[in-house]
This record gives C-alpha cells, structure tokens and sequence, in this order.
C-alpha cells in the first residue's frame, strides 16, 4: 500500500481500530495527523514514532470548535488533506428501560457529530484533492441491537449522512466510504457508557478471540485503496447484516437469544 505525499487525517488515533490506522498510514508513507481527548495517550503514541510526520492534537470531536481547531492545525502543518477517517467513537451498554437520556445524547454528539464537524471542516481540502472520506460505522449501523439503542442510532445516522454526501461528491471525485466492523478486539466495551453515562470498566466478550484491530486497520485502507463504497467486516457481521435482511424476524429473536439471559442483558 503506497499512501507516500498523502495527508490522512484520522480521529481517535490513540487507541484501538485508530492506533493500527495511524501506525499502517505512517509505515505507507502517509503524513497522518490524529486527535484524541487525552494529552498522556497522544504524546506516548507520538514518541513510538520517531521522526515520523506524525501531528497530534487533543480534541474531543463531540466539540465543533475542537474539530475545526484539529483539521486547521492539520492543514497548517501539512497543507492539504487527503484522507479523513471518521474513526472516533463511543459505545454505551444498557436497556431504553434504565438509561438515562444524556448517555444517549452524548453517543450521538461523539459518534454522528463528531463525523459532521471534521468532514464539513475537512471537504473543501480534500475536493480539491480529489480525495476521501471515511467513516467507521457498525454492523450497529445496519441493525438495532439490544442494549447498544444510542449506539445503534448514532451509526445509523452517521451512515445515511455519508451515503447522502456520497452522492453529492460523485460531480467532485471524491469517494466517501463507511467501514462496518462485526466485534474487534479493543478497549471498546471497557469504555463504553452505562445507564448513568458512566465508563463500565469491563468487556462481557472473550476479546482474545475477536478480529485484531491491526486486521481491521488493514481491511480499512484497502477499502480506502480501492475507492469501495463500503465494506462490512468479520464473518458475523456479514450473516447479521445479511439475515437481518432476508428474514428480520427471525434475526430479532436469535439476536434476543444472544444478548438476553433470564430477561437481563448479558452482553
Ligand atoms: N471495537 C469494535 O468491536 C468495533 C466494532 C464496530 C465499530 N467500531 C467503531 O470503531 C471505531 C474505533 O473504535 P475502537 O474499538 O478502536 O475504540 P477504542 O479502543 O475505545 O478507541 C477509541 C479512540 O477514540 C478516541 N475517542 C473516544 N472518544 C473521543 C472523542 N469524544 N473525541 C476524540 N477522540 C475520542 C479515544 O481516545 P480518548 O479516549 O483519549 O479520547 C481512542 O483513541 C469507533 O467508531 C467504533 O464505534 C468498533
């Protein structure tokens, strides 16, 4: 993969799905730039890379003037952007029933916002580079699941809003794209929000046997590569995608089966 003299722009490199992307960008020769809300983990994912064109700015992407903050220091310290990968994002574990509406607001600011400030800041650079935009979406994205109501929204909103200005790009040659990954192994489930609003500290899942983050990384820039439309990851990711579309009802009650144990919500 051959990104050289290519600007890549991706949020929430510090962790994860991220991480992999920044780490594969720089090794193809990219310049990349990346964001996070935590100074400590952006300087210690900048000295792993020495000497590398590598820009890192703490902003939280839920915050429109962060966003427009991070893409202006992008375009300032290396002039144009290529690439943007709407990569940021939260998760949230817990029923309608006991949620508190906040933690459903909060997941729609980081993960459907968040994509609208970067991109609108990000566009006119990467029209005139013809470039790309990205977002990775869910499998979420395609189907409600139980428990993950906000999270489920938020990508599915993220998506229609991509697949719209897809269209709108096709007069500019710019290709804009959504990622759908089934579960990947990150700190994903640890951080993601309780019925409060509050990190859970804990995975329900064995993550040792989940895609790695540097596979998915990988299937990601080949997609970016290749100019795809979209890609849906991991082999349970395609089947839900795919049952949920032949035959719903059905998947409605085998996803009950998975995620519910004696009424509770068990993943
Ligand atoms: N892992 C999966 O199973 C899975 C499946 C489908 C889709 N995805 C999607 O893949 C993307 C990456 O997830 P991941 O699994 O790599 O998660 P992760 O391991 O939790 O990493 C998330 C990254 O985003 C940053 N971040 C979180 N909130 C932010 C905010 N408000 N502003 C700026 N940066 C923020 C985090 O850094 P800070 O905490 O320092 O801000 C971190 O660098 C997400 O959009 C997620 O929805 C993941």
């Amino acid at each position: 993969m051959d990104f050289a003299n290519k600007v890549v722009v991706i949020t929430g490199g510090s962790e994860g799905i991220g991480r992999a992307l920044v780490e594969m960008m720089l090794n193809s020769g990219a310049k990349v730039a990346t964001c996070g809300r935590k100074h400590d983990k952006l300087y210690q994912l900048q000295t792993r890379f020495p000497g590398k064109p590598l820009h890192v700015v703490v902003a939280d992407v839920s915050n429109e003037s962060d966003c427009n903050h991070f893409i202006q220091s992008t375009l300032k310290t290396f002039g144009k952007i290529d690439v943007l990968i709407n990569n940021a994002g939260l998760s949230m574990r817990a029923t309608v029933l006991e949620s508190d509406v906040a933690a459903f607001k909060r997941l729609m600011d980081v993960n459907y916002w968040g994509t609208v400030y970067c991109t609108k800041a990000a566009l006119p650079s990467i029209i005139e580079n013809k470039g790309t935009i990205a977002g990775i979406s869910s499998i979420v994205g395609y189907r409600g699941m139980p428990g993950r109501s906000a999270y489920s929204a938020s990508k599915f909103a993220m998506r229609g809003w991509l697949e719209a200005l897809r269209v709108e790009m096709l007069q500019h040659g710019v290709n804009v794209l959504w990622v759908s990954p089934g579960f990947i192994a990150t700190n994903i489930r640890s951080v993601a929000l309780n019925a409060k609003g509050e990190p859970i500290g804990e995975t329900p899942m064995d993550e040792s046997k989940l895609m790695s983050a540097e596979e998915c990384a990988m299937h990601i820039i080949k997609a970016i590569e290749k100019r795809k439309r979209a890609i849906v990851l991991t082999f349970t990711g395609k089947a839900t995608v795919l049952i949920t579309k032949f035959f719903p009802t059905f998947a409605d009650k085998y996803i009950h089966r998975f995620f519910f144990k004696d009424g509770k919500l068990i993943k």
